[in-house]
């Protein structure tokens, strides 16, 4: 039987031009359009992490209520210098067992070519030490800077069935997972 899910989309940097946002806000956007899915989107910017670690002082009671009521995760990549933002790594240390056997879906963003794979791939070892379920169907959005129209929609109808098709699989996934957690 199917449960509703809290889905939580993560915007991978603070940093003050980032273009990533556009990312992040469409992707809630469409998780917002399947049925029996709310979407929280977290803003890095918007949370206060002093220090390094999981200790109580290092983390955000924002963040931790949202991790502790999350289905599934949808992270926002941005490649910096072919791996993942500080913040991103930041936010997801403050963290742990509000992740376990819990889906992610990844979305790599460049302004290069390559669309943030780089970053992508070297965040995979990360999630997985986290306790995550990694999805495969990952989606990469490159030359950011020029696919979005002025209101946050895609230039091309490719990018958002690219969206669709992994959000049907991590929905898949926090279906299997949260009955997992609840029954097994
Ligand atoms: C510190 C830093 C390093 C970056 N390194 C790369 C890179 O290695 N490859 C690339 O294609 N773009 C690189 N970029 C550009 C970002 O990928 C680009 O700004 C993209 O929009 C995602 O980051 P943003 O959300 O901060 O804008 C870098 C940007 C910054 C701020």
């Amino acid at each position: 039987m199917k449960k509703d899910l809290n889905i939580v989309v993560i915007e991978g940097t603070t940093r003050a031009q980032r273009q990533s946002m556009v990312v992040a806000e469409f992707l809630a956007d469409v998780g917002k359009s399947r049925a029996g899915v709310s979407v929280t989107l977290v803003d890095p910017a918007e949370l206060t992490l002093p220090g390094d670690g999981n200790d109580p002082e290092a983390k955000d009671p924002k963040y931790t209520k949202i991790t502790e009521q999350a289905d599934a995760f949808f992270i926002v990549v941005p490649e910096y210098n072919h791996s993942f933002s500080g913040s991103l790594k930041r936010l997801l240390d403050s963290e742990l067992q509000n992740y376990i056997h819990k889906p992610v879906a990844l979305a790599g963003v460049s302004a290069g070519p390559w669309g943030g794979t780089r970053a992508v791939e070297s965040l995979v070892p990360v999630v997985r030490e986290l306790g995550m379920a990694v999805t495969f169907t990952d989606v990469f959005f490159p030359s950011v800077q020029n696919i979005f129209n002025e209101d946050g929609s895609p230039k091309e109808e490719f990018v958002r069935q690219n969206v669709e098709k992994a959000y049907d699989e991590l929905i898949w996934m926090a279906q299997a997972l949260k009955y997992g957690r609840e029954n097994l």
